[in-house]
């Protein structure tokens, strides 16, 4: 097996489900914003900041060329545009984490730590813009994904369970 590359919008609770995938399938799993911050020993807020959108781009192509490259049988959980890089299909199995925006946000919104959540996604602070993303971004992801997981008002445990049934 290559790898389980989880695709969907911001907070639509992809490290979530990674973390529980991890657990019933005892793969290993990475977070694609995760190696872009101890690449750069920054926040993806900061690099954002600091050196702009296109700067962040060109580092989810180096990281998304490392995946291919170098990481098997791992669950790789990834930031909303990660989608993006041309290698993508290479890196493993997509399975595209899908959900309505209003469900997505009110999952954000539900949150204790909501705040902090919307604070360290620089394309969720415009909530007008952000919806608009999800709107572009939508049928790209459908298009792209090997499996569609509808994760809308279920639990993190019943969706790995799905995944795990259908990949793994
Ligand atoms: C982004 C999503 C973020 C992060 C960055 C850009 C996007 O990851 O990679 O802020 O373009 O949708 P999450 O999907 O984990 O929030």
């Amino acid at each position: 097996m290559k790898n389980i590359v989880l695709i969907g919008f911001m907070g639509v609770g992809k490290g979530t489900i990674a973390r529980e995938l991890s657990r019933q399938s005892s793969l290993v799993t990475v977070d694609t914003d995760d190696l872009i911050e101890s690449l750069e020993n920054k926040k993806v807020r900061e690099i954002f900041e600091e050196s702009g959108e296109k700067y962040f781009r060109e580092l989810e192509k180096k990281i998304a060329l490392w995946l291919e490259k170098s990481v098997k049988d791992t669950i790789v959980s990834t930031g909303g545009g990660f989608y993006k890089q041309k290698n993508i299909k290479k890196i493993g199995k997509i399975v595209y984490l899908k959900s309505s925006f209003d469900a997505i946000l009110k999952r954000i919104c539900d949150h204790p730590n909501a705040q902090k959540k919307i604070a360290k996604r620089p394309l969720l602070k415009d909530l007008k813009k952000a919806k608009k993303l999800y709107k572009e971004r939508v049928d790209e992801y459908k298009n792209i994904a090997d499996i569609i997981i509808d994760v809308e008002n279920r639990s993190s445990i019943e969706i790995a369970k799905e995944i795990v049934s259908k990949i793994i």
